[in-house]
Order: C-alpha cells, then sequence, then structure tokens
C-alpha cells in the first residue's frame, strides 16, 4: 500500500487489509509505504490511527518509510492510493519500474477508473472518516475476489 507520506493513508490501508486478510484466512504478508519519506520513522498521523481506533484496528506501531525499488521484487502487488504516487513511483524506479504490478486502490471497486483516494493531510478529521471508509470498500472488494479465486481452485 503505497502513498505519499506514508503517514496517513498507506498506514490505515494497511491496517485494513491486515485484519480483512485474517479474518480471510489467507497468510499474505502486508506493508505500506510513502514515495516522499518526509516523515520516515514516523508513526501514523494521529488522526489515522483515532479513525482505525474507532473501527479496532491498531495501527500505532507502524513506522513510515520511503518506498524502495526492491519492494518490486519482495511483494507481488503494489497499491497506490493515486495517480501522483503512481507517477513517483514511476520516477522512483527508472528502469527498475514495474508497472504490471501496480493499480489503483480503488480500482477494485471502479475498475479501469484510476480513482484516487484524496489527501486528508490538509483537512479536518472528517477527511479521515471518508479515507477509511473508501479503502475499507476496496480492501473488502479486493479480499472477496481472492476469497472467491482460491475457493474455485
Ligand atoms: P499521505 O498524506 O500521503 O496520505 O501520508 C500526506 C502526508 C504528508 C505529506 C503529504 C501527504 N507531506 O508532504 O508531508
Amino acid at each position: 500500500m503505497v502513498c505519499l507520506g506514508n503517514i496517513c493513508r498507506s498506514p490505515l490501508a494497511e491496517g485494513i487489509l491486515k485484519k480483512k486478510v485474517k479474518e480471510a484466512g489467507l497468510k499474505w504478508t502486508i506493508d505500506s509505504a510513502g514515495t516522499n519519506g518526509y516523515h520516515n520513522g514516523e508513526a501514523p498521523h494521529r488522526l489515522s490511527q483515532k479513525v482505525a481506533k474507532l473501527h479496532g484496528i491498531d495501527i500505532s506501531d507502524q513506522c513510515s518509510r520511503k518506498f524502495t525499488i526492491s519492494d518490486f521484487d519482495v511483494y507481488d502487488k503494489i497499491y497506490v492510493m493515486a495517480g501522483d504516487v503512481f507517477d513517483d513511483l514511476r520516477r522512483l524506479s527508472g528502469k527498475k519500474f514495474q508497472p504490471e504490478k501496480i493499480d489503483f486502490l480503488m480500482n477494485e471497486i471502479y475498475p479501469g477508473e484510476n480513482r484516487d483516494v484524496p489527501d486528508p493531510w490538509y483537512g479536518g478529521e472528517e477527511g479521515y472518516h471518508v479515507v477509511f471508509e473508501m479503502m475499507e470498500r476496496a480492501c473488502v472488494a479486493l479480499v472477496e475476489k481472492q476469497v472467491e479465486i482460491r475457493n474455485k481452485k
């Protein structure tokens, strides 16, 4: 799960997906990162932590890190929260860019539309609730799809 700062959106997405995956009995390794590195080493934004907690998810132990090109080797799938994040990944990765591994998280519910999860960084608490709901719906759809695939095997 990748956003700009790895402080607001992607820590929430990581926490939500970990919960849904655990509930579904899937064994995935899930992590999050940011493209700008401005908040390296910091815990998630207090409002991301607050909103997660209201939904029974503890993200307080997460630590912001910058995306590295080796993430393309470690992870099968990379979800970006928005178009500017996709552009950053292309710029950061140079020849190592693997667009086939990347998708927009919101494409899980709006296929092919490349919709952004809006950045709540400059706004108030309401924005964090909005992005939580959006990302939760996408994560539910993502996991349901994989469970269907697993059950067909
Ligand atoms: P995020 O939000 O990408 O959802 O973590 C942001 C947080 C901080 C900054 C940008 C976006 N920043 O530039 O400091």
